[in-house]
């Protein structure tokens, strides 16, 4: 194995998805079982000692492919020459709280870790925001990084991506590996948009399957508030699904999609669906050596054009609560 180490920052080390996520990175499952990776693992200073623990038991596990690991608080040290960033450093909601609470605390992390990723990371860098609310976060982040191409920033609707599959699975009595081309548009809120259009199912169009009443009714709000329900029930945001969904984007973004289906990544609008420019905002996107496509053409009926307008209103309101994080 000769290739050199592909260096990862991972923000908010010391938390809970980031302890789901890193193991499995570790492990190669984000950039293959050729790949060496060194880890660079961020968190606040009073984090540092539990995150001090996490690094025992990655060492503990003599990962083949881990070549390096540092610790910082620092953030010239945290980011520097970092090929591949994942943002999950920020406050979680808790029960009974919608994610754009988070907004004013969680958004003024963004615009220095933008700037430092800007000054010290790999010009090839690719980031992707978890941290809620993911899409404006990242909107923040990426204006911060005016020398770097917008479109090396991501933010996360992975998460409903995949559990949409899941219950589209579950309802047609397909395997999940069979749910294809599923799309969430617009922002990971309440307002996201779960467009099973051009879904199927092993081959069959999943709306011929499972009817438009189910669709709107229960599988929408189903997927809308699912991160809600898992709050509810474990009294803690959803992590390990989160990691997994995490990885699942970045390996795509990086290794790319398969031919004939697609992922629901956010990403800077360009106006495509006439979606207004200048937020972040999910859209179905094919990948290739990490680059990313909006894959264009697809055809939206009135309900669907509606809820991306519903969205696209709501994210130029968040953009507009946090002007002063844009300045
Ligand atoms: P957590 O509270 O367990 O961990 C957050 C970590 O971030 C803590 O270790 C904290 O010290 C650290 N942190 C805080 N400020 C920081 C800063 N300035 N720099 C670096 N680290 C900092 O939370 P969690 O469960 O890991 O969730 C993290 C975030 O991910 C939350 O905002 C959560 O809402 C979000 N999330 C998003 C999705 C999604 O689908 N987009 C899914 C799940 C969770
Ligand atoms: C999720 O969707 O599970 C996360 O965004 C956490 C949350 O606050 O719902």
């Amino acid at each position: 194995m000769t290739n050199p180490p592909k260096r990862i920052a991972i923000t908010g080390a010391a938390g809970n998805i980031a302890y789901q996520a890193m193991f499995r990175i570790a492990a190669g499952e984000f950039l293959g079982d050729q790949q060496p990776v060194a880890l660079n693992l961020i968190d606040i200073p009073p984090a540092m000692p539990s995150l001090g623990g996490t690094a025992m038991e990655l060492e503990d596990c003599a990962f083949p492919l881990l070549r390096d690991v540092l610790l910082s608080d620092d953030l010239e040290k945290g980011f520097g020459d970092a090929d591949y960033v994942f943002m999950f450093g920020a406050r979680p909601r808790g029960k009974g709280m919608e994610r754009s609470d988070l907004i004013q605390e969680n958004g003024k992390i963004f615009g220095p870790q933008g700037k430092a990723i800007n000054d010290f990371s790999s010009r090839d860098v690719r980031v992707l925001v978890i941290g809620n609310p993911a899409n404006t976060n990242a909107l923040i982040a990426l204006h911060h990084a005016p020398d770097l191409d917008p479109r090396q920033f991501s933010a996360m609707t992975r998460l409903d991506h995949e559990r949409s599959r899941s219950q589209l699975a579950a309802r047609t009595d397909q395997p999940v590996a069979n749910i294809a081309r599923m799309t969430v548009w617009g922002n990971h809120s309440p307002k996201m948009y779960p467009d099973i259009g051009y879904c199927t199912a092993s081959g069959t169009p999943v709306r011929e399957l499972v009817g438009t009443d189910w669709h709107r009714e229960e599988f929408m709000p189903g997927i809308q508030q699912r991160g809600a329900k898992v709050i509810e029930a474990r009294g803690a945001s959803s992590a390990a699904s989160a990691a997994n969904a995490a990885i699942l984007h970045m390996r795509d973004w990086v290794q790319g999609t398969p031919k004939n289906d697609w992922v629901s990544m956010s990403v800077l609008s360009d106006g495509s669906y006439g979606v207004a420019e200048g937020i972040v905002f999910s859209f179905p996107c094919q990948c290739s050596e990490s680059e990313h496509a909006i894959v264009p053409g697809l055809e939206l009926d009135a309900f669907g054009r509606e809820q991306l307008k519903a969205n696209e209103a709501e994210l130029l309101s968040e953009r507009e609560t946090i002007a002063d994080l844009l300045s």
